[in-house]
């Protein structure tokens, strides 16, 4: 018997396009054995249709109009994967209105405009996927909306930016600035030239307002998301959290009390021997906590065109399935029913409980601890440990203090007050620990 076709339509031939379009081809005939059905790509459109690609796609299939796709009545799958918020956005929503069902991999748009287009979904009938947005080719969105659906999700914490994390791997091995191993990164093509998004936290932050939407059934509005990069972070405070049995990372970290979301993300010092303290070079992986499965740890590439094309296929294969079973929102959007999702509100930073390393540059006479210590004393901030190393060649000393659990808010008014002393100098470095 001849075999369904299910065309679809690729809106962007980038690296996670090609990498697409590559899986598709690669696995063909296992993809054929699993969802008895034929895949065709019917139409790619990009803007550039001359650069050669390593790719080969058959005559005619390469468009540079957009509408080849979203008007084509017989494709019912359209994917998405140019990125930013328009016009990505626009074709998403006239793909839908025009009964097509959505693959995307942009975690800007779905981190900022998410509900918009979720209700959209609802109401076109039709389903978007976004398995890709999230950890590359680690299956975490379909895990969280799937295999643990049974679960109470309570925390999220993850690696979810891998030049982040390839920049602090680096920093860590070799004791290298920031700005060194970032030049390195840039030249292996690692890091994007303009590497903003990725070392000031803001892809990781679009990633964990997902998977925190995912997580816990509640839009997540993405102003509300604590954002720190890693531009900061220096050999110094390396050295210093390695003699404390710790590494540093820039860490996502999203979790829920049942009243509140608390969704953040920074560098952060955890135990060296922890699974994420192992995450190394641009590898993702993510630490979901449960109140049944417990513990589950996912681990992965995060990027590629290849990987990241896997996770774009698998979606447009669950998919396909619903196309042959003529259904549709077998799984909703978020992985909570549509009417079910409620609104809770964002932790303020400020609210928030940690531990903390402070790092001082203060001059080196009698007096200086007592003073700070003092100030932190005022503040409720207890101390767990101080180290003071030898003088600098700027006749400063560094001290270095390791806190016990604090609330952020208190934690800043003192460093306030710190740098207002006059024997310290320059601003106070500080990094929040995060032990399990
Ligand atoms: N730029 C991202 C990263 C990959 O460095 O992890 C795409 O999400």
């Amino acid at each position: 018997m001849d075999k369904k076709i299910i065309n679809i339509g690729i809106i962007g031939f980038g690296v996670v396009g090609a990498g697409t379009v590559h899986a598709l081809q690669k696995n063909s005939d296992l993809i054929m054995r699993r969802l008895g059905a034929i895949i065709k790509v019917k139409k790619v459109a990009d803007l550039d249709i001359e650069t050669e690609r390593s790719i080969s796609l058959d005559a005619g299939v390469l468009t540079s109009n957009v509408d080849d796709i979203l008007n084509d009545p017989e494709i019912s799958i359209v994917v998405e994967l140019i990125g930013g918020i328009e016009p990505a956005k626009s074709f998403i929503l006239r793909a839908m209105k025009n009964g097509k069902h959505v693959v995307t991999a942009n975690k800007a748009l779905l981190a900022v405009h998410g509900t918009e287009l979720f209700d959209a979904a609802k109401r076109f009938g039709q389903d978007i996927m976004f398995e890709a947005s999230v950890g590359g080719a680690i299956p975490i969105i379909r895990s969280i909306k799937e295999g643990l659906a049974a679960n109470r999700i309570t925390e999220l914490v993850g690696i979810l930016n891998g030049t982040a994390n390839f920049i602090m791997t680096s920093m860590t091995n070799d004791r290298r600035s920031f700005n060194k191993v970032l030049k390195e990164a840039q030249g292996l093509g690692i890091a994007e030239t303009d590497p903003t998004l990725d070392i000031e936290g803001w892809d990781a932050a679009h990633k964990i307002a997902i998977l925190a939407s995912l997580a816990f059934g509640t839009p997540v509005p993405f102003e509300n998301v604590y954002v720190e990069g890693i531009k900061n972070i220096s050999p110094e405070d390396i050295e210093y959290a390695s003699n404390f049995g710790y590494c540093i990372k820039l860490l996502a970290m999203a979790g829920c009390d049942g009243k509140n979301v608390e969704v953040r993300v920074h560098p952060a010092m955890i135990p060296y021997d922890s699974m994420l303290a192992n995450v190394n070079g641009s590898f993702n992986a993510l630490s979901i906590h449960n109140n049944a499965a417990d513990e589950i740890f996912l681990y992965g590439r995060g990027a590629g065109a290849l990987p990241t094309g896997s996770a774009v296929a698998g979606d447009i294969i669950e998919l396909a399935r619903q196309i042959m079973l003529n259904i549709e929102n077998r799984v909703p959007s978020l992985g909570f029913q549509h009417d079910s999702v409620i609104s809770l509100s964002v932790k303020p930073m400020e609210q928030v409980y940690s531990k903390y390393y402070f790092r001082i540059n203060a001059d080196d006479k009698p007096g200086v601890l007592s003073s700070i210590s003092g100030l932190l004393s005022m503040a409720g901030i207890s101390i767990e440990s101080v180290l003071q190393k030898g003088r600098n060649n700027k006749g400063g000393v560094p001290i270095v203090l390791f806190t016990h659990e604090a609330m952020e808010k208190d934690v800043r008014s003192a460093i306030l007050e710190i740098e207002k002393l006059k024997v310290v100098n320059g601003h106070v470095r500080l990094i929040r620990i995060m032990e399990d």
